[in-house]
């Protein structure tokens, strides 16, 4: 049985991610998306953690093999605690390298059992990430196609609350 584990902060999830998440689970018998508490990321995420779980298994209902969660430890101890050998991370263009370098170095360092593996993103989604969905929103502009509509209308929602 080989149990990946896909973690991030997802703030919100991007149709990106889900790519990411969708060619994982084609791969491995079990893929735990792992959802970061992350309260500092970006002057505190947008969405809380149970959104941001919520979004992500209502995008990933038809795949069975797939299960998300928060967490709030390192991702290591999560990756022992749930027996899963590898961690799965997706890159986009090269201005995630160094990012991902490290993190994937450090991680390694803790624990050298639990590989970090990356997909590469398709060209469609390499410039597309949660924060640049969120400015796109948070100046009145839909993000159709670039997330699921649920999370579109949601962003649009809580940034109107924000203004
Ligand atoms: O979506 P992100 O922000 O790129 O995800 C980063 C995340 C959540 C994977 C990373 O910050 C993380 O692993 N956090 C848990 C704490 C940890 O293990 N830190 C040490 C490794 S850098």
């Amino acid at each position: 049985m080989k149990r990946a584990l896909c973690p991030g902060t997802f703030d919100p999830v991007t149709n990106g991610h889900l790519d990411i998440i969708e060619r994982a689970a084609a791969i491995f018998d079990e893929l735990v998306v792992a959802v970061a508490l992350s309260p500092d990321k970006g002057g505190g995420p947008l969405f809380t953690v149970e959104e941001r779980c919520d979004f992500i298994r209502n995008a990933t209902s038809r795949l069975p093999n797939v299960s998300v969660r928060p967490f709030d430890t390192l991702l290591v101890d999560l990756a022992r605690e749930l027996d899963a050998r590898v961690i799965i991370k997706g890159l986009r263009a090269v201005t995630d390298f160094e990012r991902e370098f490290q993190m994937a170095q450090l991680n390694y360092r803790i624990d050298d059992d639990i590989e970090t593996m990356f997909i590469m993103s398709i060209p469609e989604y390499m410039f597309l990430s949660s924060s640049a969905v969120k400015e796109i929103a948070g100046f009145g502009s839909s993000a159709r196609g670039l997330v699921p509509d649920e999370v579109n209308e949601r962003m649009q929602e809580r940034l109107h609350e924000r203004r």
